[in-house]
């Protein structure tokens, strides 16, 4: 898979790509990020990307011509342009799955007080990661990436998402313990050092009913 991340702030990205599993997954040859500056593609003699909103109003907004031109640019029949934004839906699990089987997603991120309304034109898809709003769509590209890149096969041990989720309905995970099996008086259910697998395995699932029903009601339909 492809990233192609369009910001102007590209250091922003720098921990991102060289930390941990994202770091691997690019080494190897998983997933090809790259981080692209879109001011370069400003036709400005200062390389301007913003302007004042038309009808007046605080801030500044990001103008039609370097997106498009980077977008025209770069995207091909198999692209899907995503466009983070605090008024797109609402990002889930699921949509993680789906976008981990693209082969090149585009990712617009805002700053300032938004985009150009036409730029919304060049998106298949508008995302929010949740109903706040954030400096710009930096972290919300990270958090998104972050979370289909897990998904290709062979980053992390499948069955670590596998457990993430049961037939579409997104269930919190189990509670997991590691050694000493007894901390402050706090002990290890009995059932995991109980060494029975089927029994292990039909534990964790109840108990992420459980907790998804006491947390997460909302989650269980
Ligand atoms: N940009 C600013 N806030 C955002 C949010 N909550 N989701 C996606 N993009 C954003």
């Amino acid at each position: 898979m492809k990233i192609d991340i369009l910001t102007l702030f590209p250091n922003m990205f720098e921990g991102f790509i060289k930390e941990s599993i994202i770091k691997r997954a690019i080494e190897d040859k998983k997933v090809e990020i790259n981080v692209i500056d879109f001011r370069e593609y400003s036709k400005d003699p200062h390389k301007k990307v913003d302007d004042t909103p038309y009808g007046g109003g605080a801030g500044m907004v990001l103008t039609c011509q370097p997106i498009f031109d980077c977008v025209e640019k770069i995207r091909t029949p198999e692209s899907k342009v995503i466009i983070m934004t605090p008024s797109g839906i609402p990002y889930k699990q699921k949509m993680a799955y789906d976008l981990s089987n693209e082969k090149h997603l585009i990712i617009i991120c805002g700053h300032y007080e938004g985009f150009d309304e036409r730029i919304l034109s060049l998106a298949d898809l508008e995302i929010s990661i949740g109903d706040y709003v954030l400096t710009g769509g930096e972290l919300p590209a990270m958090v998104i990436s972050d979370s289909i890149i897990r998904l290709i096969p062979g980053v992390i041990n499948e069955r670590s998402h596998i457990e993430d989720s049961f037939n579409d309905n997104f269930l919190l995970d189990y509670p997991t313990f590691t050694k000493p099996a007894e901390y402050k008086g706090m002990k290890v259910p009995e059932v995991l050092v109980s060494g029975d697998h089927k029994k292990i395995d039909e534990w964790r699932y109840q108990e992420s009913i459980k907790k998804t029903k006491e947390k997460r009601p909302d989650l269980i339909n």
